[in-house]
């Protein structure tokens, strides 16, 4: 796929388009053999190689997407009878297999990982990789120490018990929870556990990388490198 040339750079290393177009300037960016002149330039990542500094760059295969997910879609690739979050990736993305890395329920708002990356998705799901998803809730009632105590020891659901999570209390009424595995409706299911309901759910983060601020809902853009990382770290 032919992408500009600033575009390609800063989704593989996140440095700023500002910078990067100083370094066009300065002829510290090659193409092949041939020196780059204007950041409008496109060049296919998958073939041509490209070089800082005379150093290689070194591209990932995959894309990663963080999208921010609205309500109302719900977290597949096809459905015949919903709006799928895939209805919401730019169509310079749509030959690119991506699938949700992992579910978010129709209502719930926030991170959603988009990926073509099989093997990174199964790491980041893996409850035993211990990756944490911080979640925002509203519930309907006030929460309570034994919801926090109940949370750490681990909730039982259909005879399963959870992994401790925890739940940081902002004030009567919503909280964060952190969990390490996602079970169907887990936060819904934990909470109703105590006679609650949730009212608002949106996850806020995973592992240490936070929902950009600047991402408005329904929008999603790609992950440098390093965002990528902090997911795992
Ligand atoms: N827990 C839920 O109940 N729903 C979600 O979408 C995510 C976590």
């Amino acid at each position: 796929m032919l992408e500009r040339i600033d575009k390609i750079i800063g989704n593989q290393t996140g440095i700023s388009r500002n910078e990067i177009h100083k370094m066009i300037k300065n002829k510290k960016v090659k193409v092949n053999d041939k020196v780059v002149v204007s950041p409008k330039e496109k060049y296919d990542s998958s073939k041509d190689n490209i070089y800082i500094d005379d150093e290689l760059l070194v591209i990932s295969k995959y894309v990663y997407l963080v999208l921010n997910k609205p309500k109302g879609y719900v977290s597949a690739t096809i459905d015949h009878y919903e709006k799928t979050v895939l209805d919401l990736v730019p169509e310079s993305y749509q030959n690119r297999h991506l699938f949700p890395a992992g579910r978010l329920d129709k209502d719930t708002t926030g991170f959603l990982l988009l990926t073509d990356d099989g093997i990174f998705a199964h790491n980041i799901l893996s409850p035993k990789k211990h990756i944490k998803k911080k979640y925002y809730v509203i519930i309907d009632s006030i929460i309570t120490n034994d919801m926090i105590d109940g949370f750490s020891n681990g909730i039982i659901l259909d005879g399963e018990k959870c992994k401790s999570s925890i739940l940081e209390k902002i004030d009567d009424n919503s909280c964060y929870v952190t969990l390490t595995e996602g079970k169907y409706h887990q936060i819904k299911r934990m909470f109703q556990s105590f006679g609650a309901s949730v009212l608002e759910l949106k996850r806020v983060s995973m592992g240490s990388l936070e929902l950009p601020s600047d991402l408005a809902l329904g929008e999603c853009r790609e992950l440098t490198k390093d965002e990528v990382y902090l997911i795992t770290h």
